[in-house]
């Protein structure tokens, strides 16, 4: 790793800790608290996931950060500041709860932050980086492989909250593509752990057209592919928050579909 990219290991490593050390003991982080309450997420799960809140303080991270000795500009590149017309550093994700994202060490290697008032883009993430590749990393990877090894099957979800309410409900051979397509090198990585994908996602038409292409993707690096259900528009978090865990294991990922059924029912348009 580049100095630089050291420097910004360090520098997640400080501001995972404070996020959420706010979000879970301070009166700066109350509102994230109060959403991730809202959502049904316990402070055990808060902890394991280490998720936290940014305070909208005008420049707090910047200023943490001058403070702890990092100079701006290889934060302001990776995207944990931003910069200003005139050169300074302000902070990106102020006001925001925050999913650190983790490699298969567990090292927080990029940020996702959401938003709980509505203002901006649900979701801002940290920049592309020697660190932090988006189309590399699986969300949660770290803390499933133990699981999908044993059971030789990973659920494949699209986003944060669908890993952590699944994984909070007992069902911990989870983890997501954030949102982008699946990659051939996370495919590749799935591959290696699990004999069969169970391809999760929102039960909406971005989500069933991702789905086909996740699975020929999947297929194509020699993994068995099964396609879960849903539908309504409910997303798998939505699902297990209205009928729990269990339901969830035994209508959603127990039915789901072989490749061959859905791929049947995908071109019948019935889904
Ligand atoms: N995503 C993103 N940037 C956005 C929207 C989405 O990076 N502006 C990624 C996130 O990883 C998100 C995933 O795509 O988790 C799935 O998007 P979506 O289904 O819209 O969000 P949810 O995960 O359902 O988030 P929430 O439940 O908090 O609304
Ligand atoms: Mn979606
Ligand atoms: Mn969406
Ligand atoms: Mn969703
Ligand atoms: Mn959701």
């Amino acid at each position: 790793l580049s100095d630089e990219a050291q420097q910004v290991l360090q520098a997640y490593d400080w501001l995972t800790k404070l996020y959420h050390h706010l979000l879970r003991y301070a009166k700066d982080g109350k509102e994230g608290y109060q959403y991730f309450k809202d959502r049904g997420i316990s402070d055990d799960t808060a902890d394991l996931f280490k998720l936290g809140y940014a305070p909208a303080t005008a420049n707090f991270t910047a200023s943490f950060l001058e403070k702890k000795g990092f100079p701006p500009q290889p934060l302001a590149k990776a995207g944990l500041l931003s910069v200003r017309d005139d050169g300074s550093a302000a902070d990106r994700f102020g006001g925001r709860i925050v999913f650190p994202i983790r490699n298969h060490l567990g090292k927080t290697v990029g940020f996702a932050g959401r938003t709980i008032t509505g203002d901006g883009p649900k979701y801002l993430n940290s920049s592309e980086s020697e660190l932090f590749r988006k189309n590399k990393i699986l969300y949660n990877f770290d803390l499933a492989k133990k699981q999908i090894r044993s059971t030789g099957e990973v659920v494949l979800f699209e986003g944060y909250m669908d890993v952590i309410s699944a994984y909070q409900a007992g069902i911990k051979n989870v983890v997501a593509t954030m949102g982008t397509s699946l990659t051939e090198s996370q495919a590749r990585l799935l591959n290696r752990y699990a004999d069969t994908v169970i391809i999760c996602y929102d039960g909406d038409d971005a989500g069933i057209e991702a789905s086909y292409k996740a699975a020929n993707i999947l297929r194509g690096t020699g993994c068995q592919v099964r396609v879960a259900n849903l539908t309504g528009g409910l997303d798998p978090d939505n699902f297990i928050r209205e009928y729990g865990g269990e339901t969830f294991i035994e209508k959603i990922i127990k039915a789901s579909d072989t490749y061959i059924s859905f791929y049947m029912r995908f071109l019948k348009k019935e889904l």
